[in-house]
């Protein structure tokens, strides 16, 4: 294997560091769940070891919860962040208000929370099809009842983004639903299971299990418990300032807004691109997208927006040329296809595949499109990313293994390969001790293999 002198498994990270896990208690981290981000310390921890500086300025283009446009604050850096969802844009708006929140006017809210019933709201909650039935009723009017009422207390600009995020920080806490990678799950109590299972038993199918949440805590409770932990947080944060720095999020896709950055700006990249997995973030943040209003439309066209990590996304070329094209830069853009297209390790993944789907062992079609413009895609963010970086500058993706079909595709490898293609250094691939396993459905037809979750190191020479 031509990277194996690369491969490291180390103690330096465990899967707490590299996944949210290490964020659920952090001050400022916490304040929404963002279960497919990376802790804080691993940002720091990569920002020390490239020996970047306040002053300089990092990019992470695919911010999502923006751990790493947050730690760069806390230090001092300036930072680019890029990402496609209005969650992860309010959550960012947020908490990088922080030396701004009035906490005098924050406590009187909370007090005036303390003091009121919950009454009725003029506006039912913005459905999604997929959402329907997601509150118990109660739920749903005191949702809507707050997010009217925050809104006519005359209160700051910034406060009313904090009560905005916290109240969509709680929906899922409040909902019959739970988030689990690939879709929500409904707990049996909700219409939308019991509608559905009816429809089974009528077909003489078995139902299917729904969760059991338990008891659900009322909108105005969680509202008050995560309110409260935020002007704790907000309090030790304004006793001690961040350094003056500035951040930037952009609110698009890395495959159009890269192309049009500046050239040779940024000292370091730290992210970790949606995973090759399946996981379709405009399902499992359904609730928090409907209640920020994205409609049908608006989701379809988030869904499509992706980084292609579903079997539903279609291909990107086309878009990808026209960005190319409105930059002047159609030479560039057949040049980084080619680069994939003729990268033999990409046709013999694509073959594998395509050859397991001929014999029925991959159950959808979408697969074999999403793992070639999965590759496809990164290619342009990576070429991107050598553009924009400084000479020097070190790059670290988090990325997962997946397997189709029994078909291992090592994304740590492949993409180091595409990168040093493209021009970078391979410094290193740091593997985590504990590999993950595989989907049940995986295992259970091809047998258990451990799949490497890793983060890959490269330079701009
Ligand atoms: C693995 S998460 C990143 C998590 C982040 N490192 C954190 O700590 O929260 C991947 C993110 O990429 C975003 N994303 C997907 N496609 C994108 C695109 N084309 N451009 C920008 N962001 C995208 C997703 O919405 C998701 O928030």
């Amino acid at each position: 294997m031509r990277y194996a002198h690369l491969l490291e498994e180390t103690r330096l990270f465990d899967r707490r560091l590299v996944s949210y896990q290490g964020n659920k208690q952090a001050i400022l981290h916490s304040w929404i769940k963002y279960r497919e981000g990376f802790s804080a310390r691993l940002v720091e921890w990569l920002l020390h070891e490239f020996g970047v500086q306040p002053g300089d300025r990092i990019l992470e283009p695919f911010s999502g919860s923006a751990t790493t446009l947050l730690v760069a604050k806390s230090l001092g850096i300036d930072a680019v962040g890029i990402e496609i969802l209005p969650v992860c844009d309010l959550a960012w708006q947020a908490k990088s208000l922080i030396e701004q929140y009035d906490l005098a006017e924050l406590r009187h809210v909370l007090a005036l929370i303390r003091q009121r019933e919950p009454g009725d709201s003029s506006q039912p909650f913005p459905h999604l099809v997929i959402t329907h039935s997601a509150f118990p009723p109660d739920a749903e009017r005191q949702l809507m009842f707050y997010t009217d009422w925050f809104e006519s207390l005359g209160l700051s600009a910034a406060s009313k983004t904090l009560l905005r995020l916290v109240l969509t920080g709680i929906l899922e806490e409040v909902s019959y639903t739970r988030k689990d990678g690939q879709y929500l799950r409904w707990d049996s109590r909700a219409d939308k299971l019991i509608q559905h299972n009816e429809a089974r038993l009528a077909q003489h199918k078995k139902p299917i299990k729904g969760l059991d949440k338990g008891s659900l805590p009322s909108v105005r409770q969680a509202l008050l418990s995560a309110l409260t932990a935020i002007i704790e947080d907000i309090q030790v944060l304004q006793s001690r300032p961040f350094p003056p720095s500035e951040q930037l999020l952009i609110r698009g896709s890395a495959l159009t807004v890269l192309p049009t950055l500046a050239a040779d700006q940024f000292a370091a990249v730290i992210t970790s691109p949606p995973y090759c997995n399946r996981y379709d973030y405009t399902r499992t943040y359904a609730l928090e997208l409907a209640y920020l209003g994205v409609g049908e439309e608006g989701i379809r066209a988030l869904r499509q927006s992706q980084l292609s990590c579903t079997v539903e996304n279609r291909s990107k070329l086309a878009l990808l040329r026209k960005t190319y094209d409105a930059v002047g830069q159609l030479s560039r853009y057949e040049s980084i296809l080619g680069t994939v297209q003729q990268n033999p390790t990409f046709q013999e993944i694509n073959a594998a595949l395509r050859l397991r789907w001929d014999r029925g062992k991959i159950n959808n079609r979408g697969i074999l499109s999403m793992v070639e413009g999965y590759f496809i895609e990164l290619t342009f963010i990576f070429a991107e990313i050598l553009r924009t970086c400084r000479s020097g500058a070190y790059v670290a993706f988090v990325n997962d293994n997946v397997r189709y079909g029994g078909e291992i595709i090592p994304v740590d490898l492949l993409t180091t390969d595409l990168a040093e293609q493209l021009g970078f250094v391979p410094e290193k691939v740091y593997v985590l001790p504990q590999r993950k396993g595989n989907s049940s459905q995986q295992m259970g037809r091809f047998g258990r293999e451990p799949l490497r979750k890793s983060i890959t190191i490269w330079r701009k020479p």
